[in-house]
């Protein structure tokens, strides 16, 4: 007797996404998602830090949030109020802090306490594809405000602010990623931020201030936080340490005044983020963190260095790419007759795997041709065996570069 198979299909939630395909492993050639340099995990400081916080605390597992609250391990939320001061300018205590499973979580519950189906909320044109997709499947209508080389364009912003006001719609925030914005590259200098805190407050709109890549600026410098500029309060802050020690630790951040935290607690209902991970970290990050950083940096500067480099040598002027001030992405612009989707299938298909432009911004047509690029996660030799051979299927498909293997630039 052959036994039929239970069909959950008809009992499914409504609005559910598509169903998932089953894990294939990563592509030979990766330059997609947040992930970082294997080499640079600092494995044995890790290693170390794991053994020494659990001989000391071990024995606190046994209570949920180690009884150190709902806002997660306390010396680690003093380690983020330091460092928060230090670099970014943020004057917060612990208390203002809570730990979350990465910043998507941050995403997720600053969310869950400001959006309904039918707000506005104001976005980046060019934007995390995390962010634009959690907005879409809330049902928010999403304005995009275009870019330039600082960032958010303050021009545009102040209109869209104007045209929602005079249609009687007060958006629920302004997000922004203003230090390293993904997928640009921008850094928002200081006195555009101070512009962007008056226009939030002239319209009475929260700024959402995603800071996930702050630490890694080539400089090592930043200008301060929207945070710390406001007087008013009115900006919540997340933060990660997914890019500056390792993505799949998955430990974040929210900073925020307690008015705003205390809406955003009752929704973590996870029993907290995992300790294991909060307390490796506090204890490594103490010692560790500003000697670790500085070293990731000028890594992943060389490997930006060398995929300009095989762009440039592959693709010629096809390849067009402002030079980014830090960050892991690098964002490629290809002449227009290059449909990004299609590439992005055909290099698949290859075991090249590439962000397609379209998927990174709320105005497709005009990134059709554009292409995100992480050089954080690929050896060297990946980046350059993985653009030459990009650059003939790109050939292949488009005819662009028009010549391949000795294209070179003047
Ligand atoms: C702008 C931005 N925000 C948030 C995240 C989520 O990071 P995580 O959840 O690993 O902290 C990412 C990841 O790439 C990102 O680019």
């Amino acid at each position: 007797m052959t036994i039929q198979k239970f069909d959950f299909t008809p009992l499914l939630a409504r609005d559910l996404p598509p169903a998932a395909a089953k894990w294939t492993g990563l592509a030979k050639f990766s330059f997609v998602g947040g992930n970082n340099d294997p080499a640079c995990v600092p494995v044995e400081d890790l290693a170390a830090a794991m053994t020494s916080v659990l001989e000391r605390e071990g024995k606190s597992l046994a209570t949920y949030n180690l009884a150190h609250g709902p806002q997660g391990y306390l010396p680690l939320r003093e380690f983020l109020a330091r460092k928060l001061a230090r670099d970014a300018g943020i004057s917060c205590a612990a208390d203002e802090i809570m730990v979350t499973s990465g910043s998507l979580q941050g995403l997720d519950l600053v969310n869950g306490a400001l959006l309904s189906k039918g707000d506005t909320a104001i976005i980046e044109q060019e934007c995390y594809q995390g962010s634009i997709a959690r907005l879409q499947r809330l049902g928010v209508n999403v304005v995009g405000i275009p870019l330039d080389r600082d960032g958010m364009r303050m021009d545009a912003l102040s209109a869209a602010l104007d045209g929602l006001k005079a249609r009687g719609v007060r958006p629920k925030y302004i997000y922004t990623i203003p230090t390293v914005q993904n997928p640009t590259g921008t850094v928002m200098p200081e006195e555009r931020r101070l512009e962007l805190l008056s226009l939030a407050e002239r319209h009475g709109v929260p700024i959402f201030e995603d800071d996930c890549y702050a630490d890694l600026t080539w400089s090592g410098k930043r200008p301060r936080a929207i945070y710390a500029l406001s007087r008013t309060k009115n900006v919540v802050h997340i933060g990660s340490f997914s890019k500056s020690v390792a993505p799949a630790l998955r430990v974040g951040y929210i900073a925020g005044d307690w008015s705003i935290l205390s809406r955003i607690l009752p929704l973590k209902t996870d029993g907290g983020s995992g300790a294991l991970e909060q307390m490796v970290l506090a204890e490594y990050c103490g010692e560790y963190f500003e000697r670790h950083v500085p070293k990731l940096r000028r890594v992943l500067r060389e490997k930006l260095e060398t995929l300009m480099e095989a762009l440039s040598e592959n693709f010629g002027t096809a390849a067009e790419f402002d030079d980014p001030p830090g960050g892991i992405f690098l964002w490629v612009k290809l002449p227009e007759q290059v449909d990004a989707m299609k590439l992005f299938q055909a290099a698949q298909k290859a075991g090249i795997s590439v962000n397609p432009g379209p998927e990174w911004s709320v105005n497709k047509p005009d990134n059709a041709s554009r292409l995100r690029l992480c050089f954080a996660s690929p050896t060297k030799d990946e980046i350059r065996e993985g653009v030459a051979k990009l650059a003939g299927i790109c050939h292949a498909e488009f005819g662009v570069p028009a010549r391949i293997a000795n294209v070179k630039r003047a």
